[in-house]
């Protein structure tokens, strides 16, 4: 057999990569060659790298607990002035990861799951004037939201109509710790689970994730400051009910 050959090669790297490659790829399809293997390279690669996240997410961070609670007040030697005591850093860490999930958009949600909202029962063709082809106009039909100074576009550039009879600017709220509900008003609608364009409509449908001003509640934050904005998930279908129902996420 010829060095350059598949199996040539593939004998080769097999020398090279030495027992324990050999004990890895295991159970793998063997003919995997050329782009094949290449892809199911980078698969293998992928998921490898994803287990090691999951296995540091879940890894209890090793950050300082200590805190000195019997040295007394004023005590504090001068080039620790500046330095804020250790606990807070798990706050922060928290925080952070908070943050993180937000922005992977993952969050755990008392909805995990819904039920996908076609295009065609989402919006409502438009027909308008004596137009035959190519109708642009639509009507969104489920409840929305849009800010406080909102002002339609003119005709000619509106593409999506909101109509009022289904704008919403509050939601009852429920704590479910509290296990009391709250009629809040809305502040912006995080995320639509049916997808980004209609986050940006600010459509809200069962299972949306919307931000609400809770400060009747009085929350603050471990820092102390007075927490205005939460999310909350839809928790009904606000188009057939004409209300929004809500969990606050906490
Ligand atoms: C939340 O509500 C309070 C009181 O009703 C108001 O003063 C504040 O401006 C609101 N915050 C936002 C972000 O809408």
């Amino acid at each position: 057999e010829a060095p350059w050959t598949a199996h040539g090669l593939r004998g080769a790297q097999a020398q090279e990569g030495g027992a324990r490659r050999q004990e890895e790829l295991q159970g793998c399809p063997q003919e995997l060659l050329g782009a094949k293997g290449k892809r199911f390279a980078k698969k293998r690669y992928a998921e490898k790298a994803q287990m090691k996240k999951t296995l540091k997410m879940h890894d209890e961070s090793s950050s300082r607990q200590k805190v000195d609670d019997d040295v007394e007040e004023g005590a504090i030697p001068s080039y620790l002035l500046d330095r804020d005591p250790t606990q807070r850093a798990k706050v922060l860490s928290n925080t952070i990861k908070q943050k993180r999930k937000e922005k992977a958009g993952k969050w755990d949600v008392p909805l995990p799951k819904v039920r996908p909202v076609a295009e065609e029962e989402m919006f409502k063709v438009l027909r308008t004037g004596k137009r035959k082809t190519k109708q642009w106009k639509r009507m969104v039909t489920k409840a929305t939201f849009v800010g406080p100074g909102f002002t339609r576009k003119p005709p000619k550039y509106e593409r999506f109509i909101r109509p009022t009879g289904l704008r919403f600017t509050k939601a009852h709220v429920t704590h479910p710790e509290l296990k009391c509900t709250f009629n809040l008003d809305i502040i912006s609608v995080k995320k639509n689970p049916n997808g980004p364009m209609y986050t940006s409509l600010g459509v809200m449908t069962r299972g949306t994730i919307i931000e609400v001003n809770v400060s009747e509640l009085g929350l603050v934050t471990p820092a102390g400051k007075v927490v205005w904005g939460k999310y909350a998930q839809v928790t009904n279908n606000p188009e057939n009910d004409g209300c929004i129902n809500a969990v606050l996420l906490v």
